[in-house]
């Protein structure tokens, strides 16, 4: 059994990898993703492949893969997998869900903090020599508490964000989720999402990247928004119309915006988004932490080991693959 690493990974998890009897195991090894072109070579000889959001696994990587049996992300977000062209080619696909929703929630929580506060703004100005001394009308933010927070995506990180936002006194709505049957935190109010976009003075965005969620904030979006609100996206950077973000900060609409994802990563240097001092921005950090990244590497590599032994993975995507009947995704 041929398995394909497309990026070192936590070096505990490494080891069980690379100790796991009756396998071959293939290692990417040098920094940065793995390019196209060695990608489409290595997944030819590939049974099982452990992938990054940075590997698009699609009709054309499937018709390259023969031999190809299960990928397992390293992500919870799988919008670079051709789910229903790997149901098509027989392919298992499995995520990491459950395991990064702390860690991606603190870095919603802290770029809402530090836009809203204007902590990235304040430490420009003070690095400039801008600070005069201590100053009753200078860098000015907002209190958290008592600003509503809207929550786009409940899920388990929204839910993560809102129990963080309760407990530093904000006021907590969400868009009740249409698919699954759930409960909302206590403190936590189900809002249609039109008043939602109106009346909150954030917006956290916690939805996955499909065609329903692309450019969900476009210009009419950010028009509804309430004058002088905040944007925080930790989602996918598809999920926010760049041009239209843009315009709103212009306009005055959006006060600032809190960004970890975004529609072109990396983010070219030259981008206009670096002009705008209100909007604090991260390369794509979420689930950046040494724990966090560990148990995503872990996650992904169980879900191997099931299939190794015989059994379903355990996050798999599209089960009619291990059941043998292609679904109707
Ligand atoms: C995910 O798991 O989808 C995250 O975006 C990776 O940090």
């Amino acid at each position: 059994m041929r398995v394909l690493v497309c990026h070192r990974l936590d070096e505990q998890v490494m080891q069980a990898i690379e100790e796991f009897p009756g396998i071959e195991v293939t290692v990417w090894q040098q920094a940065g993703p793995m390019p196209r072109q060695a990608f489409l070579e290595q997944l030819a000889r590939a049974e099982v492949a452990l992938t990054m959001l940075t590997e698009q696994v699609d009709e054309e990587a499937l018709s390259h893969a023969p031999h190809l049996r299960l990928v397992a992300n390293v992500a919870v977000g799988f919008d670079n997998f051709d789910l229903p062209a790997l149901t098509r080619h027989g392919v298992m696909a499995t995520n990491t869900p459950g395991v990064l929703t702390e860690a991606t929630a603190d870095i919603a929580f802290g770029l809402m903090l530090v836009a809203v506060r204007g902590m990235w703004a304040a430490s420009q100005a003070m690095r400039r020599g801008e600070w005069r001394g201590w100053s009753p009308t200078a860098f000015l933010g907002r209190d958290l508490a008592g600003l509503r927070l809207g929550i786009i995506g409940y899920g388990r990180i929204g839910e993560a964000v809102a129990r963080r936002a309760l407990a530093v006194g904000m006021l907590v709505a969400a868009v009740k989720p249409r698919h699954r049957a759930v409960e909302p935190l206590p403190g936590v109010e189900w809002w249609e999402r039109e008043r939602l976009v109106r009346e909150s003075d954030v917006i956290s965005l916690h939805v996955p990247a499909t065609a329903e969620t692309y450019h969900l904030c476009d210009d009419a979006f950010f028009a509804q928004m309430k004058p002088g609100a905040w944007l925080i996206n930790t989602a996918r950077g598809s999920v926010v119309d760049t041009a239209a973000l843009l315009r709103a900060l212009d306009s005055g609409r959006l006060a600032g915006a809190g960004l970890d994802v975004f529609e072109e990563e990396p983010l070219p240097a030259d981008h206009p988004l670096f002009h705008y001092p209100q909007v604090v921005m991260t390369p794509h950090i979420g689930s950046a932490t040494v724990e966090t990244r560990r148990r995503m590497a872990a996650r992904a590599w169980d879900n191997v080991v099931d299939f190794l032994s015989g059994r379903p993975p355990r996050d798999l995507l599209n089960p009619s693959v291990w059941q043998g009947q292609p679904d109707s995704l």
